[in-house]
């Protein structure tokens, strides 16, 4: 993409930061990334990424290579010179639902008065609706306008989604202000949905909220396919060839996690109340999922030979997968640490692999998998096993060598929670087969 004359910044280099301010370089823009940790820029200097997301790093070290894409640890200097500063911080959340704005507080606050006259910042952090006015309040200038942008890429996918996405939603207060993030955009060939702040901070709940829905729905579905001898597959080309359904985010699973689906459906059912609303629906999308956990820790029980109430003391799973899904190293509300967490608490070892996890762990895996024996490959997580779960759909476990791992585990039992594996084979291996919603 042409270099354009727009210069941006963006604060917070986590997963939405990162990449927006990589690929805001790719699309055209001079572009600072800034962060208060020391040691993440340096590293990010010499082009070491803090997370596993397809693309990244090579656009990180092109732009950076072609002098669009710096990193500093200084805000105000960094803002100083931008048109547009992005706000990328977390937003952490509290039991009930309710977020935690003070790291978005702090950030506005630091650099209103470095800003230009003129400036436009954009809020990606995910803020309860409303929020806008949280922001505008602590950046304290009457000079700036600011601007929601909800993000809506997927971990794994992230650089994909965000050079090629379904639209993009800008809610401003002023046309000028929509028009200056637009520009940041326009090479995209995209639908630009303009608006006001407060719908496009609810548009971005609604989409995760209606996701999380689709997900929870087929779950629902799968677990009724079980009781009356349907076939989750056939009933999910069913209903997904017609256009008004779709055949996306229709796969079951274990359960939906990750970082925004739990989060933000939490937020919707949290601001509906906060206003008045009881959105009993999203209750009964959040109702399903805990239990979607629930029917897994059940189903490995059984294939344990065991039944709900037994203590597992004894009983080793053998769990490939830890990751909330495939493609990233995310293990944030991850299903499968949920899963294995119970059988934990009923007694079961648990050895575990998944395919980030192999080298040395970093703080974050070390603090999360604590208690758990990660071992280096699926064979390793197997041998001894009673059974084996198959918790994430990493692709390598649609290659496993089932003869193999029949061969190592102790048990004959696979339970495989994102219906990855074809019956028939892990049959023919020698292997009991339970999947989710499968005859
Ligand atoms: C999601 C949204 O898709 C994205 O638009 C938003 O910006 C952030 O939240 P992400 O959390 O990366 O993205 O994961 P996603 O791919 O949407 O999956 C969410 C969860 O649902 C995962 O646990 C996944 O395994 C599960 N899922 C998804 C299913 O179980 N079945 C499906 O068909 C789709």
């Amino acid at each position: 993409m042409r270099p354009t004359d727009n210069t941006v910044a963006v604060v917070g280099t986590g997963y939405v930061g990162l990449t927006t301010g990589a690929c805001l370089a790719q699309l055209g823009s001079t572009v600072t990334c800034v962060d208060i940790d020391v040691d993440k820029i340096e590293r990010l200097r010499l082009g070491h990424l803090p997370i596993v997301e397809a693309g990244l790093a090579e656009i990180v070290r092109d732009m950076s290579a072609a002098g669009r894409l710096h990193f500093s640890t200084d805000p105000t200097e960094s803002v100083s010179g931008a048109d547009v500063v992005f706000l990328c911080v977390p937003t952490p959340q509290d039991d009930d639902g309710s977020a935690d704005l003070s790291y978005v507080e702090a950030a506005a606050a630091s650099i209103g008065p470095a800003l230009k006259t003129g400036a436009v910042v954009v809020n990606k952090s995910t803020v309860p609706v409303g929020s806008f006015h949280v922001v505008s309040d602590a950046l304290d200038r009457t000079d700036v306008d600011v601007v929601s942008n909800p993000e809506f890429l997927r971990e794994g996918t992230a650089v994909h989604d965000f050079l090629n996405p379904d639209r993009v939603v800008i809610g401003a207060e002023s046309d000028a202000a929509a028009a200056a993030v637009r520009a940041l955009y326009e090479s995209l060939d995209t639908e630009f949905i303009l608006t006001d702040p407060a719908s496009a901070e609810t548009i971005k709940y609604a989409a995760n909220g209606f996701l999380a829905m689709k997900v929870s729905f087929v779950n629902s579905v799968a677990a009724m396919c079980e009781q009356v001898g349907a076939d989750i597959s056939s009933v999910v080309a069913g209903i997904g060839s017609d256009h008004r359904i779709g055949s996306e985010f229709l796969k079951p699973g274990p359960g939906w996690g990750g970082s925004c689906f739990p989060k933000d459906s939490r937020a919707l059912v949290a601001i509906a109340a906060d206003h008045g609303y009881d959105f009993s629906l999203m209750r009964g999308v959040i109702d399903i999922n805990e239990q979607q956990y629930e029917r897994m820790v059940h189903k490995i029980i059984s294939a344990l030979g065991l039944f709900e109430h037994d203590r597992l003391s004894g009983r080793v799973v053998g769990a490939l997968g830890l990751t909330f899904k495939a493609g990233t190293d995310d293990l944030r509300e991850s299903p499968s640490l949920r899963i294995l967490d119970e059988l934990r608490r009923h007694g079961a070892a648990v050895q575990a692999y998944d395919p980030t996890t192999t080298g040395e762990l970093n703080a974050v895996q070390r603090d999360r998998l604590a208690g758990y024996e990660v071992r280096g490959t699926a064979i390793d997580a197997a041998t001894g096993a009673d059974a084996v779960v198959v918790l994430t759909e990493w692709p390598e476990f649609e290659e496993l060598d089932l003869g193999k791992i029949a061969d190592v585990m102790r048990g004959d039992t696979l339970v495989d929670c994102r219906n990855l594996l074809d019956p028939g084979e892990v049959r023919a291996a020698g292997l009991d087969y339970d999947g989710v919603g499968r005859r």
